[in-house]
């Protein structure tokens, strides 16, 4: 039994779905009721109380680890995940980490996911960390406004970074589950080029087949709608790489081809599967 916590999010859905197609038994967390691909089991509960998780590691051999936003709040205690899984008899755990541990050591919110790293490394279970750069699923905040007035309002519009496809995170995610050669390494996962978000407007215009206009946001504009989702660090060390990254956050990783035998995908490929969102 793997099981998949985010389950229904950006990497946690088609990561469920490829478990459940390749024949493995899967059960899928999320705090709300969902949809789930047959014979998959849906357990609710609830990250920011672990205990609520006891019912879904029944009988589980593996996790895939996925922080939602309040375990990134300064006063969660990840880590109590991590031990509850090695008491329950999983084995095995995939980390959704961050490429920020790496290329920002010291921003607060990449102390605290080094930490949840280190602890998953000294559990004595076999480990698999992943650190994706941006996702490319980030660009659906730009839905509602694309829809209603035609426009993409964000900051640094001529800064770009590789963002990846969280698809390409999930079968990487899903490889690393189901086959024992991916223990004990970190992997960095990026899209195969560097897109800045004017360019990320003008594909999604392309696809939609009319015109898109980008509004650059202030920095202030751009956290102040980040933290109604994320804690004001996060927002703060994220909105650091997107103003200015650094030769490492523009560096186009080998490890998804390395995982997975292809080559990550483009940005136009994850806009061709969700302009339904954009119209
Ligand atoms: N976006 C980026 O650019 C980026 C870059 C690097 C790393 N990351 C990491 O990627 C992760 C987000 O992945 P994603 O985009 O796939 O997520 P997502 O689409 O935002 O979905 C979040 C998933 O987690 C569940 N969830 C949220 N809060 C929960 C809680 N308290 N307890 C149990 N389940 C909860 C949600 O379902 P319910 O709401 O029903 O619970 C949903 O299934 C975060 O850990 C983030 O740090 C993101």
């Amino acid at each position: 039994m793997i099981v998949v916590t985010g389950a229904t999010g950006n990497v946690g859905r088609p990561l469920t779905q490829a478990l459940a197609g390749a024949g493995g038994q899967v059960t899928a967390v999320s705090r709300h009721a969902a949809t789930v691909p047959d014979g998959v089991r849906h357990v609710a509960a609830d990250l920011a109380e672990p205990t609520s998780l006891t019912p879904a590691l029944d009988g589980a051999k593996a996790l895939f680890f996925l922080l939602s936003g309040d375990l990134h709040a300064p006063e969660a205690r990840p880590t109590d995940i991590i031990d509850m899984a090695a008491a329950s008899g999983v084995r095995r755990v995939v980390l959704l980490s961050s490429q920020g541990v790496a290329t920002r050591p010291l921003g607060p919110s990449r102390i605290a996911m080094r930490a949840v790293e280190d602890a998953l490394k000294e559990s004595g279970l076999d480990w698999t960390v992943l650190r994706p750069g941006g996702f490319a699923s980030n660009a659906l905040a730009w839905a509602e406004s694309v829809r209603t007035q035609g426009t993409v309002a964000a900051p640094f519009g001529d800064v770009g970074v590789p963002i990846v496809d969280p698809v390409d995170i999930a079968e990487v995610a899903a490889a690393c589950l189901l086959d024992d050669r991916h223990t004990r390494e970190v992997f960095e996962l990026t899209g195969p080029e560097v897109i800045t978000p004017r360019q990320q407007a003008e594909a999604i215009a392309a696809a939609l087949g009319s015109p898109v206009r980008f509004r650059e946001l202030t920095r202030e504009e751009a956290k102040a709608a980040m933290v109604q989702f994320v804690p004001p660090e996060l927002a703060d060390d994220t909105l650091d790489i997107i103003a200015a990254p650094n030769p490492a956050e523009l560096r186009i990783s080998s490890d998804v081809e390395r995982v997975l035998g292809r080559a990550p995908r483009p940005f136009n490929d994850w806009v061709g599967r969700n302009i339904a969102a954009f119209r």
